[in-house]
């Protein structure tokens, strides 16, 4: 259940005492129905409530944020079919959907992905749940600038769905009639819709209406009773131990690139067996060795095993080891317990709409065939 919090709470910290009616006429301005009481927060409350305002900031509404992609619903719907359309790999059977399960926190819970002919890729597999509004780019090294420029790469990609080319992929789609009819409706002002970039613009759009608020937004929004005791504990310690360091923002995290492993090599504490050397690969620039995204920590919960390898299955020793390599910090089993308990309040729901799986479009004579 959603709560609705009074405007006004947010912008002045004014105590709401009574209901409605006691704010009628009194010129305020953007009252929405109110369907919980939102009680007056007490001197701790608000101490932590403003200080978490500092580093951290709700979800936006929305992701349609770019204005080379702008949304419409036919270009959503479009995008989600080819999200979940396994045609999109060469051999037919890989979709989006394989390594960005939307029923279990938009990733595979691998430590790394399977692609094509089973093959092993080298990383993690992060969620696409908000990942439109990471603001260095996209991938654990940030190498493509936003999800329209990321979702054109893993299908070309050897590894995972290995489409031998981008035409290829285009006659696939093109011989379905129904996609073609539907990227003239996305598409309205186009000629000749039906091509490689339309088909990632499209997954795009989709995925830019995959946000997933959550009661630490209804926290920061100003509702003290959206988190629990120990979640507001949890929520303290995130602050002082400093991890708001780098996972901060509206998503905590995707705001910039760090060094993994600033106290000791991290390999040591997560026992990885192939070292990686981050954004360095993509830069050659040696100041960018172990250089990684932070990544966001919303869903984290669900997205296990955990860093840019799946090195590490527990919750509780990712939070460990972050303190340990990043901070040069020994938390408490305490401290752990209760920074688990906040980063389990940044869970949120997947929009019903996404979830439902798409009926897909029946293949051609025309559409070429699946090959392993
Ligand atoms: C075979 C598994 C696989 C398939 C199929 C796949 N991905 Fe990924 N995806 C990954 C992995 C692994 C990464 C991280 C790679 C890296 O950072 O080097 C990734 C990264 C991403 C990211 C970046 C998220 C972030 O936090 O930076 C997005 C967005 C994404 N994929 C969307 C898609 C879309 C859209 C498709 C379908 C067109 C797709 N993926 C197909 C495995 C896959
Ligand atoms: C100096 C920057 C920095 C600090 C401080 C920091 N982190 Fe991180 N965090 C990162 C980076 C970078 C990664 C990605 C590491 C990788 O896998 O390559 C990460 C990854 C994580 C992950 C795993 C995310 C995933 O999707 O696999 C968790 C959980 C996490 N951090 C929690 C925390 C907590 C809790 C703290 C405080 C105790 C903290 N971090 C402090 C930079 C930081």
């Amino acid at each position: 259940m959603r709560r609705v919090v009074i405007t006004s709470v947010l912008l002045g910290g004014l105590v709401i005492g009574g209901c409605e009616s006691s704010q009628k006429g009194t010129g305020e301005q953007n009252v929405e129905t109110q369907t919980t009481q939102v009680r007056e927060m007490t001197p701790e409350d608000k101490a932590l409530w403003e200080k978490a305002k500092l580093y951290f900031q709700p979800l936006p509404e929305t992701a349609d944020i770019n204005p080379d992609n702008p949304l419409n619903e036919h270009k959503v719907l479009l995008g989600k079919m080819l999200y979940y359309d396994p045609r999109l790999s060469l051999s037919g059977f890989i979709s989006c959907n394989s390594c960005h399960n939307l029923a279990t926190g938009g990733v595979d819970n691998l430590p790394t992905s399977i692609g094509h002919r089973w093959q092993l890729g080298p990383r993690n597999s992060p969620t696409v749940l908000n990942a439109a509004l990471h603001t260095v780019g996209q991938f654990w090294d940030g190498r493509a600038k936003d999800v329209e420029e990321q979702a054109g790469k893993p299908i070309t990609n050897p590894i995972e769905m290995a489409m031998p080319s981008e035409e290829f992929a285009v006659q696939r789609i093109a011989s379905i009639p129904q996609y073609v009819e539907l990227f003239k409706k996305a598409f309205p002002n186009e000629q000749d819709p039906v091509n490689y970039e339309n088909i990632a613009k499209a997954i795009a759009a989709f995925e830019r209406t995959l946000l997933t608020p959550s009661r630490f937004d209804e926290f920061l929004k100003g509702d003290p009773d959206a988190l629990t005791e120990q979640e507001k504990r949890g929520l303290q310690a995130f602050i002082e131990v400093g991890c708001i360091t780098c996972h901060t923002g509206p998503l905590l995290g995707g705001n910039m690139f760090q060094k993994f492993g600033l106290f000791g090599n991290y390999w040591e504490y997560t026992g990885s067996t192939k070292i990686d050397s981050g954004r360095y690969n993509e830069t050659k620039n040696e100041a960018d060795i172990f250089m990684f995204k932070v990544p966001s920590l919303r869903n984290i919960t669900k997205t296990y095993p955990y860093f840019h390898d799946g090195s590490v299955w527990s919750l509780d020793s990712a939070i460990w080891i972050m303190a340990k390599v990043q901070l040069g910090k020994d938390l408490t089993e305490e401290q752990i317990a209760d920074i688990k308990a906040f980063l389990a309040a940044l869970d949120g729901e997947v929009p019903d709409e996404a979830l439902q799986v798409p009926e897909l479009p029946p293949s051609t004579k025309e559409t070429p065939l699946p090959q392993r």
